[in-house]
């Protein structure tokens, strides 16, 4: 980037001074040239920043879940991406993966991921879900579906617990509502952090931001919540 321009645009087109510290202006450089909507995993459309693909594959390595559940399966890309790192893993680890709709060009297949088409939302949903989850599971949770306050603070409340002693529970897309980007979103994913956070459930998850320092920024800050208390029992 040239110095002499002062100003990068973001997905709201209004303005940034390069004032700012040099990973905020990166931040809103890689979300408004939408890099991350053309990116691919084995050839299958994956809406991440590859640095948070990379934190990803660190935390599934560190922790090593036997269940990720992700809310918002979109192409696949990112389902196929977990159960790919559990196949270089040699472990038994499992995807379920849960959307509103289903993707009309089919999503990738792998025996390892498991597609359900439904709100995440629903009890009904909610208690197929934990149906699924077997008593010795180390579970990992990952929402990424619809981003508006409310729907993100029903999913904390359903699949927070759960998630697993030392295991990750990810709140996607923090970034929007100006936490720095697109400021038009209207409260998202980090509201409904926040107020999970100050809750008596959100209590038992901590945000790691040592995770995220040595590339300077994520979609997701404050979001790669890892949980330090114990789960309910089921
Ligand atoms: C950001 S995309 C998911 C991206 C995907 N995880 C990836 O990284 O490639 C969000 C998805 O959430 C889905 N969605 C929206 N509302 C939903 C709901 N109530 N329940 C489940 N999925 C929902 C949309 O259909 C969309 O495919």
């Amino acid at each position: 980037m040239n110095a002499s321009s002062s100003f990068v645009s973001d997905a709201s087109s209004s303005f940034v001074s390069i004032g700012r510290p040099v990973s905020t202006v990166f931040h809103y450089f890689a979300y408004s040239n939408g890099g991350f909507r053309k990116t691919h995993w084995l050839g299958v459309p994956i809406l991440k920043l590859p640095t948070d693909l990379w934190i990803y594959h660190e935390i599934i390595w560190k922790t090593r879940p036997d269940l990720i559940v992700e809310t918002g399966t979109c192409k696949g890309g990112s389902a196929l991406f977990f159960a790919n790192m559990f196949d270089l893993m040699a472990t038994d680890g499992r995807v379920i993966t849960i959307d509103i709709t289903s993707c009309p060009e089919g999503y990738p297949e792998h025996p390892r991921i498991q597609f359900i088409t439904k709100s995440s939302t629903t009890p009904e949903t909610a208690a197929l879900i934990r149906s699924l989850v077997r008593p010795t599971d180390r579970v990992m949770v990952i929402l990424d579906s619809d981003h508006s306050e409310s729907h993100v603070r029903n999913e904390l409340d359903l699949y927070s617990p759960l998630v697993s002693h030392g295991c990750y529970l990810v709140v996607e897309d923090t970034n929007v509502n100006g936490h720095p980007v697109y400021r038009t979103h209207g409260p998202g994913p980090m509201e409904a952090l926040i107020d999970f956070l100050a809750s008596d459930s959100g209590r038992g998850f901590e945000s790691d931001v040592a995770i995220v320092d040595k590339f300077g920024f994520t979609f997701q800050p404050r979001g790669w919540l890892r949980r330090v208390g114990r789960r309910a029992a089921s």
